[in-house]
């Protein structure tokens, strides 16, 4: 899926810095991890990789991509038919053509964010059309139940629904983001809901489980205990990622206790989901807090050149944590993120930004 800060395209430049300062694979800890696309590279590379990340999407897309090794396939009882009885099992492939042909349910997101629902029509969202709103719908209450009736163990559970979120994202009618929708419905919102296979990453030969966490990176660093290698990717300006994708949150999260929605594009509530990484006055105390809370022998930090914490006070932070002749940063250059909306109106002072990777061996 497209999100801010999204590391597909620098995985190479990661990949080469790590295998300098550690050609042999160990243990990773990746707690930003967002899309999973830097755990799921360094997991591919023989790697060990406890991820984690503050939102619920993260955390199913972290499960299916780093902490399952392969496909699982599923009880056929949970489909109940005459294929279903005669075969224990039942493909992933199978299960999603099922989950796909369910009727369609007027569920939370049908209510809330397309124009089918009350809320959805007084407030004039259009992130789903009322077909894929009801589709969607219908999936998410499908795998609830089943996790609720204990018959989807969780992991199953968290892929299919890391499944459901890729495919609500490729028919969203939004430009990139979710902090607004299209006010006219795109090619690709008109398009029909479809659960795409994902594949999880294959763990190499004699190589450990990988896991994945939902909670705040200070609690997965102190909880890991010592690993060879913590990458750090947090926000590095004030947006904070809730805004900019609540709706797969509650994709992903579920309404089993409905989150009370705000505002005209339906905020969910997000206390416990702000990130002191997006405040100016809270994060080198954060950066701080999570260096001291860790037991690493290698820490490289992704961050930006526009970001909140100067580049300077990293590189005083990490001598002080680490060996000080040890510290290098990284540059490299890449195009901004822009989301379709920007338009060729929108204009920037630089089209191109730095991204530097610091690195500091730990005493
Ligand atoms: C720059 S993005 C990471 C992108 C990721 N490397 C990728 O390639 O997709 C930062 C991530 O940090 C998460 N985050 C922010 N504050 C956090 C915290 N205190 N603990 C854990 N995750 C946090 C956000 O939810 C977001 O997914």
């Amino acid at each position: 899926m497209r999100y801010i800060g999204n590391k597909t395209r620098l995985v190479p430049f990661i990949l080469d810095v790590v295998g300098d300062v550690q050609p042999d694979a160990g243990v990773a800890c990746d707690p930003f991890a967002g899309t999973a696309s830097v755990s799921r590279a360094l997991k591919d590379r023989g790697w060990t990789v406890r991820s984690g990340d503050l939102l619920a999407f993260s955390y199913a897309l972290q499960v299916a991509h780093v902490e399952l090794d392969r496909t699982p396939r599923f009880p056929a009882a949970l489909i109940g038919d005459a294929e279903g009885r005669a075969a224990r099992w039942l493909s992933y492939t199978r299960l999603l053509a099922y989950l796909t042909g369910l009727p369609p349910r007027h569920g939370f997101i049908s209510e809330n964010y397309s124009p089918a629902g009350r809320a959805g029509a007084r407030h004039g969202r259009m992130y789903f059309t009322p077909d894929n709103a009801g589709a969607i719908d219908a999936a998410r209450e499908q795998i609830a139940a089943w996790s609720e009736e204990e018959r989807l163990d969780p992991a199953r559970s968290q892929f299919l629904i890391a499944t459901l979120v890729e495919a609500a994202d490729r028919v969203a009618n939004t430009t990139g983001v979710y902090a607004s929708f299209v006010k006219s419905w795109q090619p690709n919102a008109k398009r029909q809901l479809e659960l795409r296979p994902l594949k999880p990453t294959s763990r190499h030969n004699g190589g450990r489980p990988s896991s994945a966490y939902l909670g705040k990176a200070e609690e997965l660093v102190a909880s890991v205990g010592t690993v060879d290698l913590l990458y750090l990717d947090p926000p590095y300006n004030e947006r904070q990622y809730p805004a900019y994708y609540h709706v797969p949150e509650v994709i992903a999260a579920g309404w089993s206790t409905p989150p009370e929605l705000r505002g005209k594009t339906g905020l969910i509530p997000d206390e416990a989901l702000r990130s002191d990484w997006c405040r100016r006055d809270r994060c080198e105390a954060a950066l701080r807090t999570l260096i001291d809370r860790s037991d690493a022998r290698h820490i490289l930090l992704s961050y930006n050149d526009e970001g909140l914490l100067e580049a300077e006070v990293i590189a005083a932070v990490f001598r002080e944590a680490g060996d000080e002749d040890s510290y290098r940063r990284a540059d490299v250059e890449y195009r901004r993120y822009r989301s379709d909306g920007d338009g060729p109106s929108r204009t920037y002072l630089r089209d191109r930004v730095q991204e530097q990777l610091h690195y500091v061996r730990r005493r």
